[in-house]
C-alpha cells in the first residue's frame, strides 16, 4: 500500500512538473500556452446514423442486389461478389490501389477529419492532449480507451520503467552492425530480435491462443513501450561511437530518453525540463494516426498470428519509407538543397513541373492544415528560444507561404503535414537527420500496440488477404528450354554492375 501511495504521488508530481514546463518562460515571454486549442477540433458534430440500403443494378445481367449500408456509412465489399455474369466470373471486385476508400477494420482508437483538419485520440482533440497530458498518459488512453486514474497512471508508469532495460545480447547485436548503419535499420532489426529474446511471447512456440491472456498481452505492451526508447538511444549512441547507457527508472519517459542520450552514464544528470516537455509533446502528436501505412502493416502482420515483436518490426519497416516516417528526414534535405529564400521560386517551379515532390506537403487524409503541423510550428519557436534559431526556419516559413498561395498546391489541397516542421525542431535539438524517423517510431509504438490489442479482441478479425485483379496470360504450356522462341521484347535480367574486384576474381581460375 505504502509503495502504491508513493508511486501515485510520484506520478502526480511528475505530471504537474512536466505540464508546468509548458508555458514557463515560453518564447512569447508570458504564460501563453504553447498549444492553442482549436475550435474546429473540439466542435461536437457527431455524424447522424447513416444506415440504409443501396440497390445496385448490374446492367450486364439486369440483376439487382440489395446492399446494406451500416450505421457508419460502410458497405460490405463481399456483398458485391453476388454480382456475377456466370461461368468464370467470381463476382465484382473492388479495385482500390493504395486503399483509397477501403476500410479493412472498424476502430475506436483515433478519428481524423481530413477536410476540417481534425485529429482526436479516443474522442479527445489532439490539441487538448498536447496541452495537458503526457505521452505516457496518452499511451494508456490509446491502449485502454480512457484516461487513467491516479493509481492506474502510477502503476502504468511503474510497469514501463521496470521494463525499460534491454537484454545485453540485444545491445551486442546493435554494436555489431556496420558503423554506418541507418538507425531505422538498427531499430527494425532490434525489435525483430526482441522476438527471439522473448520466446515466452511467441504464439509459434507457445500456442495460437497465447494472446488470449490479458496478462501476456499487457506484458508485451509494456515491454515494447519501455524498450523502444532504450533501443533508439543505443542506436543513437552507436552513431556517436559511444556505449549504450542504462535507462533511469526515476525520470519521465521523455526525460529518460534524453538522459540515455546525454548523460554519458552520470546517474545524477537531468535533461533540460523544457526540452523534455517539447519532446513529450512531439511524442503525443506522433503516437497514433489510425490506419496509416505502418499501422495497417502492423495489423496486417498481426492478422497472421505472428508474435507482436515481428508484427511491429514490420510496421517500423513501413514507417522507414520516405513517403511515410522518413519524410521528416527528406524535408530537411530539401530545405538544405533550397538553401535560401531567393531559391524558393525556382524550387516551386521544379515541383510544378514534376521534377520532384515537395517533402512534408500533402497527405492522403488531410486536405487541410494537418493539426499536428500547427502545434509543431509553435513548438519550433519554443525550441529556438532555448537552443537558438535555425536559419532554415525562414526558408521553411517562406516555402510554406509560397506554396499556400500557389494555384498548383491550392487546387490539390496540399498543406504542410506533421513532418514539415518537426525536422527543424529535431535538428535544432541536435539530432542527426537519419535519427528523425526513429523519433517518429518510438511514440508510434503506442498506436501500433493499441491497434494490435484492438485487433485481438475484434470478432471480425481475419487473416488479411487482399484480392488482385488478374491481368496476366490466361493459359500456356511448358516448353523445354531449347525449343523456346523468345522475342526481343520480353522482360529479362538486366545488366548487373560488376566491380573491378569481381573482375579480378573472375579472371582467375580454380586449381
Ligand atoms: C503523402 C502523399 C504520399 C499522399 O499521396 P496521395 O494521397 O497518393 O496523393 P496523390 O499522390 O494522389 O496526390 C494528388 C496530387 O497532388 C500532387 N502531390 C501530392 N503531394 C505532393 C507533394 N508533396 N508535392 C507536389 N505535388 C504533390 C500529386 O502529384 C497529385 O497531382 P496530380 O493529380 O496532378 O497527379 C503525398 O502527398 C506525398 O508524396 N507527400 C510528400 C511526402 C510526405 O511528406 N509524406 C509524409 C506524409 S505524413
Amino acid at each position: 500500500m505504502g509503495k502504491m501511495v508513493d508511486q501515485s504521488s510520484q506520478a502526480r508530481a511528475r505530471l504537474t512538473a512536466i505540464s508546468s514546463h509548458l508555458s514557463v518562460g515560453s518564447s512569447s515571454g508570458d504564460d501563453a500556452p504553447i498549444v492553442e486549442l482549436s475550435a474546429v477540433s473540439a466542435q461536437d458534430d457527431a455524424p447522424a446514423n447513416l444506415a440504409g440500403a443501396l440497390t445496385v443494378i448490374d446492367w450486364r445481367t439486369g440483376k439487382r442486389a440489395e446492399i446494406k449500408v451500416s450505421e457508419e456509412g460502410a458497405v460490405k465489399a463481399t456483398e458485391f461478389k453476388k454480382l456475377t455474369t456466370g461461368k468464370n466470373d467470381k463476382g465484382i471486385k473492388l479495385y482500390d490501389p493504395g486503399y483509397l476508400n477501403t476500410a479493412p477494420v472498424r476502430s475506436a482508437i483515433s478519428y481524423i477529419d481530413g477536410d476540417l483538419g481534425i485529429l482526436r485520440y479516443r474522442g479527445y482533440p489532439i490539441e487538448e492532449l498536447a496541452e495537458n497530458s503526457t505521452f505516457v498518459e496518452v499511451a494508456y488512453l490509446l491502449m485502454y480507451g480512457t484516461l487513467p486514474s491516479e493509481t492506474q497512471l502510477a502503476d502504468w508508469e511503474f510497469a514501463i520503467s521496470q521494463h525499460s532495460a534491454v537484454p545485453q545480447g540485444l545491445l551486442n547485436i546493435i554494436q555489431n552492425m556496420p558503423h554506418d548503419a541507418h538507425p531505422m535499420g538498427v531499430l527494425i532489426s532490434a525489435i525483430s530480435a526482441l522476438s527471439v529474446f522473448h520466446p515466452d511471447a511467441n504464439p509459434a512456440l507457445r500456442g495460437q491462443d497465447l494472446y488470449k491472456s490479458k496478462q501476456i498481452r499487457d506484458k508485451q505492451i509494456v515491454r515494447i513501450l519501455a524498450k523502444a526508447p532504450t533501443i533508439a538511444a543505443a542506436a543513437y549512441l552507436r552513431l556517436a561511437g559511444r556505449p549504450a547507457v542504462l535507462p533511469s527508472t526515476h525520470l519521465s519517459y521523455s526525460e529518460n530518453f534524453l538522459y540515455m542520450l546525454d548523460s554519458l552514464g552520470h546517474r545524477s544528470y537531468k535533461p533540460n525540463p523544457r526540452l523534455a516537455r517539447v519532446l513529450d509533446i512531439l511524442f503525443i502528436l506522433h503516437a497514433e494516426h489510425e490506419m496509416n501505412c505502418s499501422t495497417s502493416a502492423a495489423r496486417h502482420l498481426a492478422s497472421s498470428g505472428v508474435d507482436v515483436y515481428t508484427a511491429i518490426a514490420g510496421a517500423v519497416g513501413a514507417l522507414y519509407g520516405p513517403l511515410h516516417g522518413g519524410a521528416n528526414e527528406a524535408v530537411l534535405k530539401m530545405l538544405n538543397e533550397i538553401g535560401s529564400v531567393e531559391n524558393i521560386p525556382n524550387f516551386i517551379e521544379g515541383v510544378k513541373n514534376r521534377k520532384r515532390k515537395m517533402s512534408g506537403f500533402g497527405h492522403r487524409v488531410y486536405k487541410n492544415y494537418d493539426p499536428r503541423a500547427k502545434i509543431i510550428k509553435k513548438l519550433a519557436e519554443e525550441v529556438f528560444f532555448i537552443v537558438g534559431r535555425d536559419p532554415l526556419i525562414e526558408v521553411a516559413v517562406e516555402l510554406e507561404k509560397a506554396a499556400l498561395s500557389d494555384e498548383y498546391f491550392v487546387r490539390r489541397k496540399l498543406y504542410p503535414n506533421v513532418d514539415f516542421y518537426s525536422g527543424l525542431i529535431y535538428r535544432a535539438m541536435g539530432f542527426p537527420t537519419e535519427f528523425f524517423p526513429v523519433l517518429f517510431a518510438v511514440p508510434r509504438m503506442a498506436g501500433y500496440l493499441a491497434h494490435w490489442r484492438e485487433s485481438l479482441d475484434d470478432p471480425d478479425t481475419k487473416i488479411m488477404r487482399p484480392q488482385q485483379v488478374y491481368t496476366g496470360i490466361w493459359l500456356r504450356h511448358y516448353m523445354p528450354v531449347k525449343e523456346r522462341m523468345l522475342d526481343g521484347e520480353s522482360d529479362k535480367l538486366g545488366q548487373l554492375a560488376v566491380s573491378n574486384a569481381s573482375k579480378r576474381r573472375l579472371s582467375g581460375s580454380k586449381m
